[in-house]
């Protein structure tokens, strides 16, 4: 073997091996060229052919070449490694700078929201927060608020009655009857809000729903006035809808409750000026309340004479859609998350 064909067979095997480009093609090009039937195994077999002094010569030139293919083999292997990792790397790459994503996270639907939210300001004025059934007897509903059967204002409350043979059973239609169940557990002095579902046999439209929400307010104790009432409410009001607000007390009629007023907060998308939420009158009704009846009170077993006291109940979706301008009622019950999303980050 001359020294021009050991040239010849080393560039073009050292050619071979840079185009090797990953772990089975450096393989094929090790068995080809180092194997036991590579090209250089090939060339130490032809050797014996040849005189013996140029066979040593040879010998020696062989190995030489045997040894740097052999670490130009090592070299090969680890930078198609390197190249191989890098490769990986880049597509395995984390570009931390991209916004990530957001996940999503429930959040209180706004009508529990503002019953917690209502609750909250009422607790701070010292008032206990309390649940009760939803499907209440009519005794409880109507007859011990001093609404007896026949009576003509139990039209007012359009009732869906469950029938039973031996008692009347409502799906309440306000939370007042648990003015009677809290005045029959205890001794006054009594303080206590109730939020809860109520509902109502009528047809829906943009402010009417057959069940919504209300919450239920009742003090009783010895000299309680309506000083109390108007105070109290309107603390709520201004806690509520800020601390500009104004409240104003009409007469209205309420069977459990005498006299009986509603309350009005000057509105606050117009400051008064009239607009179409106020209908104009720059009022807004927000509730309903009065001082306890005395019929009622006796029903309970609590003296008249001796202890006084006074109620309100207002609804929980019309303070929702007054705090937020919602035109729609039937939207909180819609579960369109595009809505619903909307009250997420509002504190309610
Ligand atoms: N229960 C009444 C209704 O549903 C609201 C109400 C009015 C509650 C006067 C009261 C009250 O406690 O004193 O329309």
């Amino acid at each position: 073997m001359a020294n021009a064909t050991g040239n010849e067979m080393l560039d073009d095997a050292l050619r071979r091996l840079s185009d090797a480009r990953d772990e089975t093609e450096l393989q094929n090009w090790h068995r080809d060229v180092l194997g036991r039937k590579g090209s250089v195994s090939e060339a130490s077999r032809s050797l014996g052919k040849l005189a013996p002094e140029d066979r040593r010569q040879l010998g020696q030139q062989l190995n030489a070449l045997k040894g740097q293919l052999e670490s130009a083999f090592q070299a090969r292997q680890a930078e198609v490694q390197t190249d191989l990792l890098e490769a990986r790397l880049m597509i395995e790459s984390i570009d931390v700078t991209l916004p990530g994503l957001r996940p999503t996270v429930g959040s209180l639907h706004p009508i529990s929201a503002m019953m917690r939210e209502a609750s909250d300001i009422f607790a701070h004025l010292g008032f206990q927060t309390i649940e009760g059934p939803e499907v209440e007897l009519a005794t409880y509903s109507f007859d011990m608020l001093n609404i007896p059967k026949d009576h003509p204002a139990r039209d007012v409350w359009d009732t869906i009655f469950i029938q039973t043979d031996t008692q009347e059973i409502t799906l309440r239609p306000h939370t007042s009857p648990m003015q009677i169940r809290t005045m029959l557990q205890q001794e006054p002095p009594v303080r206590v809000v109730v939020p809860g579902r109520t509902y109502r046999y009528e047809a829906q439209d943009a402010t009417h729903e057959w069940h919504f929400h209300q919450i239920e307010g009742l003090a009783v104790d010895t000299n309680i006035t309506m000083a109390d009432l108007r105070g109290t409410l309107a603390e709520f009001a201004r806690q509520m809808f800020g601390s500009e607000r104004k409240v104003r007390f009409r007469c209205d009629y309420f069977p459990f409750v005498e006299p009986g007023v509603d309350m009005s907060i000057d509105c606050p998308f117009c400051n008064s000026r009239g607009c179409r939420i106020c209908k104009g009158s720059g009022w807004i009704e927000i509730l309903g309340a009065g001082m306890v009846h005395p019929n009622v009170l006796s029903n309970v077993g609590y003296d008249p004479e001796v202890y006084s006291g006074w109620a309100f109940g207002m609804g929980i979706e019309r303070l929702v859609m007054l705090k937020f301008n919602v035109q729609d009622m039937r939207d909180f019950y819609r579960n369109d998350l595009r809505f619903l999303a909307q009250f997420d980050r509002a504190r309610l």
